[in-house]
C-alpha cells in the first residue's frame, strides 16, 4: 500500500486537535489494521462487515464518509480500510483543489478499486462537487474541451474507486453529495480507558517505560482525542528522562503536564475563556454561539467543531433551544462560586 500526505494547518497550542510539525511521525504510531484500531466500536463493526462483503464480492468498497472532530483518526481509519481492502490511497483535501483539473487529475490517476481520500471535503468547491456526482455514481467523467457552439466533451471511464471523505462539518456538505455516500459514519471523542490503550500501544512501539497509571493521567488529560495524547506522552517521556529515571508513573505524568499547563481534564487556555466568558457577561448563559463567538473573538465554526465537543463530554456546557449554558460542574472546575443560572435583565 502507498500512501501519500499533503499538509495540514497548525496552531501551537500543546493541546490542539489540528495536527502540529511535532506530530510528523504519527504514522510509525497508526494502527494498520482494524483489530489494532482502538475504539470506535460501532464504526469498526460497520466497517468490518462492509469490507468483508466487498472482498466477497470482489468489489469496490462503497462510499464512505467519516465525520466528527478534529484529531480523531480518520485520516487513520481511511488508511486501515485501504490496507485492509489491500488496495492504494491517495490523499488530498477539500481547499488543495483549486481547479476541476486537479480533480480530474486525482481521479483519472487512480487504478481498480483504489481509495482516494478527500480530508475537509466540506470545503471543496460547490462547482467542482458536480465533477464528483457522476464520478462516485457511474465511475465516469464528461470533459467540456472548448467554449460555446464548438465544444466537445469527451466521456472518460474510471476505475472503480472508493471515496472517502472526512468532514467536521457534515451539515455543511450539500444533500446531493451526502447521499452519494452509501456509508456514513460518525466518530466519537475517546474514553480515558480507550486514549490509556492508546497510550500504552504508543508507548510499546515508541520504548518507553510507562506504568498504566501514567498512561491513565495523559489520557484523561487529551480531551478525548489520540492525536493530543500521543503528542502528550512524548512530552512526558521528555520531563521522564531528564528529571527521573525514564519511568512514566501517575505523579511524573501529573508534574510534566502540570509544567506544560495541560490542566486535570486537558482544559486549554480557550476553553477557559469560553467558559468564563458565558459566566462573566451572561450569567451562566444561555448565549447564543455567534454572540458568544464575537465576544471571545473566535470564529463561530471553531467553537462549535473543536472545543464544544469536548466540553459537551465533561458535562461543562449544555446546549438548549436559547443557546449554551455553563453547567454547576465547571463552575466547580474553574473554582467558581455556583449561584444558579441567573436571569439578565432584559
Ligand atoms: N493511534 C491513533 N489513533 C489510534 C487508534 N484509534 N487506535 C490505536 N492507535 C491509535
Amino acid at each position: 500500500m502507498s500512501i501519500s500526505f499533503s499538509d495540514e494547518v497548525n496552531e501551537e497550542i500543546i493541546t490542539t486537535t489540528a495536527s502540529l510539525p511535532e506530530d510528523s511521525n504519527e504514522g510509525s504510531l497508526r494502527p494498520r489494521t482494524l483489530s489494532e484500531y482502538i475504539g470506535q466500536k460501532k464504526a469498526k463493526e460497520n466497517l468490518a462487515i462492509f469490507i468483508n462483503a466487498a472482498r466477497m464480492r470482489g468489489e469496490s468498497l462503497d462510499h464512505v464518509l467519516l465525520h466528527g472532530p478534529p484529531g480523531l483518526g480518520k485520516t487513520t481509519l481511511a488508511a486501515v480500510i485501504a490496507n485492509e481492502m489491500g488496495v492504494n490511497m491517495r490523499i488530498t483535501s477539500g481547499p488543495a483543489i483549486e481547479k476541476p483539473g486537479d480533480l480530474v487529475a486525482m481521479l483519472t490517476n487512480l487504478n481498480e478499486g483504489d481509495i482516494l481520500f478527500v480530508d475537509e471535503i466540506h470545503r471543496l468547491n460547490r462547482a467542482y462537487e458536480e465533477i464528483l456526482y457522476p464520478a462516485m455514481e457511474d465511475y465516469a467523467i464528461d470533459i467540456i474541451l472548448g467554449k460555446g457552439p464548438s465544444a466537445n466533451s469527451i466521456h472518460l471511464d474510471l476505475p472503480h474507486f472508493t471515496l472517502i471523505g472526512a468532514t467536521t462539518r457534515s451539515g455543511q456538505l450539500t444533500a446531493p453529495l451526502r447521499d452519494r455516500f452509501g456509508v456514513s459514519l460518525r466518530l466519537e471523542l475517546y474514553t480515558p480507558e480507550e486514549l490509556q490503550r492508546i497510550v500504552m500501544r504508543s508507548a510499546g512501539i515508541l520504548n518507553v517505560q510507562i506504568v498504566p497509571e501514567g498512561a491513565y493521567e495523559i489520557a484523561s488529560r487529551s480531551r478525548g482525542t489520540p492525536r493530543i495524547a500521543n503528542r502528550l506522552l512524548r512530552r512526558v517521556r521528555d520531563y521522564a528522562q531528564v528529571m527521573a529515571d525514564g519511568t512514566i508513573t501517575k505523579e511524573i505524568a501529573d508534574r510534566a503536564l502540570l509544567n506544560l499547563e495541560v490542566d486535570k481534564l486537558g482544559l486549554d487556555a480557550l476553553d477557559r475563556r469560553m467558559l468564563r466568558s458565558i459566566i462573566e457577561f451572561y450569567g451562566g448563559g444561555p448565549v447564543g454561539l455567534d454572540t458568544l463567538a464575537a465576544t471571545i473573538n473566535e470564529e463561530a465554526v471553531t467553537l462549535e467543531d473543536v472545543y464544544e465537543p469536548y466540553l459537551l463530554q465533561c458535562g461543562f456546557l449544555t446546549r438548549t433551544p436559547r443557546g449554551r449554558c455553563v453547567t454547576q460542574k465547571a463552575y466547580q472546575h474553574l473554582g467558581l462560586e455556583y449561584l444558579g443560572q441567573q436571569q439578565l435583565e432584559l
